[in-house]
């Protein structure tokens, strides 16, 4: 298993690009199911689950090309309905299949997902709103078994704003031909995205402040669609020049996906510049101690909070982060301890105390966030970290250690 050897204490400079959003290209990669045609999707990040969803997608019949970041995926051929146990395992965001297979077949079987490092995950309200759909749903030796019906109903209030939930319900939508209203959704930026490459391909979709309507159609076309840029890749990366006091251009990003995350960098100390093509972060100083509380967005996102404390712990004072989101998204606390910083965590709340200055140390990434954590934890402590078990990044950051390296990071890959 490969790691990173990382030299501490380097200011990150220069320019970063911004790669493809994960979390836009699993859902719409799902969503081709339902076209029995070809499509064609541009700005694809390298990355292990991008891999994973193509292996589900070819299981399933589709033939799936991926080159120079455009990957072209032809569902014609795609007869299988069933979401097998060895591949939903080794990535959850295989369920987001179910809606569109429903959409496609009428039926669909899908391995529960299971739990993963930062929580349950359960699907009960992908479930309970899609039989509100009028979804048969049945649970068997470990499946989800789904069977499309008359909807009695076409209004689905959501009791919290799923991302998944949200997408599986839109994609199941998307091939009715009646109008459905998915009240309470999410409101993620890859959810539009999701709903602009549905609209594309035939289905017609407006998602505004949570409130979603579809007006499906029984077949749809296959199409041409951008990815939007990764949100939490920028995040990532502005939250390590904060740490490092460097001055990095975050070429591609979009700064108004990142209202809640660039206040956070500013309230920091480091300067934010809307740029063109993308935001720039200038910092100086140690950073200054923050209060934060994740919330799904627009609030402050949970896929930015492990990297937050990994910068609050070298802040100028006390800073107290809360996780609303999952349930036990703080297991780098304990590896950012090793290396010299002052958490104590009590429930869904940590307490950080600043310290000046971490102290490199090997240490072990538990899920993908968790690892961007210690990785920015390490291109700022003084002396050496090896950070062990990378292919955890690797499912959510496309070539992390050139981008950063490309900056000024003393970073490589040691291949195990
Ligand atoms: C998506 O996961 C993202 N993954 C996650 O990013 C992200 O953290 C999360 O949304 C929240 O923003 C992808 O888009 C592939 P949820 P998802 O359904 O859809 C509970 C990353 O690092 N819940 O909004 O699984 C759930 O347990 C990953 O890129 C239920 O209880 O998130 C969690 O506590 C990590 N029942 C909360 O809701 C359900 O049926 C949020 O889950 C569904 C969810």
């Amino acid at each position: 298993m490969d790691t990173f050897v990382i030299e501490g204490g380097n200011p990150l400079r220069g320019t970063i690009r911004v790669s493809g959003s994960k979390n836009a290209v699993l859902p719409i990669m799902a969503a081709t199911l339902m076209t029995a045609d070809i499509t064609e999707i541009d700005n694809v990040p390298n990355l292990r689950d991008v891999q994973t969803m193509s292996k589900l997608l070819t299981h399933l019949g589709a033939d799936v090309r991926f080159t120079h970041r455009r990957l072209f995926i032809n569902t014609r051929k795609v007869r299988s309905w069933e979401a097998p146990y060895d591949l939903v395992r080794t990535m959850r965001a295989s369920v987001l299949v179910m809606g569109a297979l429903l959409g496609r077949f009428g039926k669909a079987r899908v391995s529960l997902p299971g739990g993963c490092a930062i929580g349950a995950r359960p699907i009960d309200l992908h479930l309970k709103h899609l039989s509100a759909l009028g979804v048969e749903i049945s649970l068997k030796d470990g499946y989800v078994h789904l069977q499309a019906k008359h909807a009695p109903k076409s209004t689905v209030r959501l009791a919290y704003p799923s991302v998944g939930a949200t997408e599986n319900l839109m994609m199941y939508a998307a091939s009715l031909s009646r109008r459905t209203v998915i009240a309470g959704a999410a409101r993620e930026p890859e959810i539009d995205d999701l709903a602009a490459f549905l609209t594309a391909a035939g289905a017609k979709i407006t998602a505004r402040r949570g409130h979603v309507e579809v007006s499906g159609a029984d077949r749809l076309a296959g199409v041409q669609h951008r990815v939007i840029p990764d949100r939490i890749e920028a995040g990532t990366f502005a939250a390590a020049a904060a740490l490092t006091r460097g001055d990095l251009h975050l070429a591609g990003a979009r700064p108004d996906h990142l209202g809640a995350v660039l206040k956070k960098i500013s309230d920091a100390g480091a300067r934010v510049e809307e740029e063109p093509d993308g935001v720039r972060i200038v910092a100086r100083n140690r950073p200054r101690s923050l209060t934060l509380t994740t919330m799904p967005y627009p609030g402050f996102p949970t896929d930015m909070q492990a990297q937050f404390m990994a910068l609050t712990s070298v802040g100028d004072g006390t800073s107290v982060i809360t996780e609303t989101v999952f349930e036990n998204r703080f297991m780098h606390a304990a590896e950012l301890s090793r290396m010299g910083a002052n958490i104590a965590i009590d429930g869904r709340v940590a307490v950080i105390k600043g310290v000046r200055d971490l102290k490199g140390a090997p240490v072990t990434v538990s899920d993908l966030r968790a690892g961007a954590a210690l990785v920015l934890a390490g291109l700022a402590a003084k002396g050496r970290s090896v950070v062990h078990r990378v292919y955890h990044l690797d499912r959510g950051y496309e070539s992390m250690e050139k981008k950063l390296k490309s900056v000024g990071a003393s970073i490589a890959r040691r291949r195990n």
